[in-house]
């Protein structure tokens, strides 16, 4: 059984790609949208939400954590990987190496959240992989707006967010948290010709490693289960529908 969590319903976009990695499998997916936004809140308030929601998911007997959120790997996978030795974490981060190696004199932008632009393992990744130039772009409050699904908010949001961006000739764009792949299609009308990236591919292969190294029984048929933190009956259904649509 493999555990999977987000701060909300982004992490199904590497769900996705989890479930054509593993077709098979169990996967428990935990939506924290009671505490949507997980980008905002300090180094503390993180750790304790991760803590929790690992020791619920190990209760229900997952031996593979994928986190599923940058904010959340980013912040807290050192602590719950020293807590919890027994459990393979899989992590999230934002794509800044495969920019790297595609094209080193890329002009690039790295959109992710506040928490997850200060924290030590975005800069580790920032400083050795950066792009002849690259910018980062923390993206307050984006997160949010995707879990409500307004467009016309959305897309005000993005005409301010990109203002500064727009003649820079930005050709590729690292979307640094689990939520914005959901909303590509709006980021592309900015930038028409930008590459996209995202972690999703990264985590997905290395969850099929870590699982195919721990020799656990395949469940020979896929399972999906759908948790709540605020028992949003809208969020069910819309999972649903994003994690099986795996054509896309
Ligand atoms: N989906 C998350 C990420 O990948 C976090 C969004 C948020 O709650 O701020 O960073």
């Amino acid at each position: 059984m493999i555990g999977v969590f987000d701060s909300g319903i982004g992490g199904v976009t590497v769900l996705k790609e989890l479930i054509k990695e593993l077709p098979n499998e169990h996967f428990i997916y935990y939506s924290d949208s009671i505490n949507n936004p997980y980008g905002d809140k300090d180094y503390d308030t993180i750790i304790n939400i991760c803590d929790n929601i690992t020791k619920y998911l190990i209760n229900k007997g997952c031996k593979i954590i994928v986190i599923a959120c940058n904010t959340a790997s980013c912040t807290a996978r050192e602590y719950l990987r020293n807590k919890y030795p027994d459990i393979k974490f899989v992590v999230t981060e934002p794509a800044i190496k495969p920019v790297f190696d595609n094209n080193k004199n890329s002009i690039s932008l790295i959109m992710a959240t506040k928490r997850t632009i200060n924290s030590d393992n975005f800069n580790f990744l920032y400083n050795k992989y950066k792009t002849k130039e690259s910018y980062k772009l923390m993206c307050p409050g984006l997160a949010d707006l995707i879990e409500e699904g307004d467009k016309e908010k959305i897309n005000n949001y993005l005409k301010d967010l990109f203002n500064d961006y727009l003649d820079k000739d930005i050709d590729s764009i690292v979307l640094g948290c689990t939520h914005y792949p959901l909303i590509k299609d709006m980021i592309k009308d900015y930038f028409p010709n930008a590459i996209f990236y995202d972690g999703s591919y990264g985590v997905s292969n290395q969850t099929r490693r870590v699982f195919n190294s721990l020799n656990i029984p395949s469940n020979n048929k896929l399972i999906l289960e759908f948790i709540d933190s605020s028992n949003n009956i809208n969020k069910e259904k819309l999972f649903f529908t994003l994690a099986l649509d795996c054509n896309k």
